[in-house]
């Protein structure tokens, strides 16, 4: 994997995988082995859930013949560089219980899958990277997934880093891990007011 300036920062001292993990858009086309491929979805199965529900579906294409399709939903901007990673999933949530009743926190347990999966890459020495930017009326046709009974949360590829030079100029200058705001613009103890 093609070597990055990382300067990113902790204001206290976490495991470095946290800061290790940043979302590539320099993609090589190597696939994924069949066991890389099960380690990762090894790890978003172990996520945690409201009472264990597990109410995540991820549909996913390599090389396949249905690699065309999946690329196909990609909104144009991540169509520029997401077809050259060797796997592309999207994460569903389950919108409802067996008896019907809604499954409210299906969408943020799915997150926690998607997590679970980018640092299980990150560890791996694989690249994940999330995207919002899919056609969402257009993925439950495309991949056959009833919208009655999921609600589509993101796409993401894996892979290994690639060259950066093969992405456009603007997209080529952002290739690299950023950084966040202090944990006081997020986080308050005791009641806010
Ligand atoms: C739900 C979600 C949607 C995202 N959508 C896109 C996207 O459509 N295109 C893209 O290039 N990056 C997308 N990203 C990547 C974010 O821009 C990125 O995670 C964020 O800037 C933090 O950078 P880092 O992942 O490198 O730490 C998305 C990330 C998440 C979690």
């Amino acid at each position: 994997m093609p070597e990055v300036e990382n300067n990113r920062q902790t204001h206290a001292d976490v495991a470095p995988l946290f800061t290790e993990r940043w979302s590539t858009r320099a993609f090589s086309s190597e696939p994924l082995t069949d066991d890389e491929i099960a380690k990762l979805f090894e790890a978003s199965r172990w996520a945690p859930s409201s009472g264990n529900s597990q109410p995540w579906m991820v549909v996913y294409e390599t090389d396949g013949p249905d690699r065309a399709t999946f690329d196909s939903v990609l909104r144009p901007g991540n169509q520029k560089w997401a077809p050259s990673a060797p796997l592309l999933g999207y994460f569903f949530a389950k919108n409802n219980r067996p008896d019907g009743s809604p499954l409210g926190s299906s969408q943020f347990d799915t997150g926690s899958a998607w997590m679970s999966l980018a640092m299980q890459a990150t560890m791996m020495g694989l690249h994940a990277h999330a995207m919002g930017g899919i056609e969402k009326d257009a993925v439950y046709e495309k991949l056959g997934v009833s919208s009655d009974e999921y609600t589509v949360i993101c796409a993401f590829v894996v892979g290994h880093r690639g060259d950066v030079s093969a992405l456009e100029e603007d997209l080529q200058a952002r290739d690299k891990p950023n950084d966040r705001d202090p944990v006081s613009e997020h986080v308050t103890k005791g009641v806010v007011g």
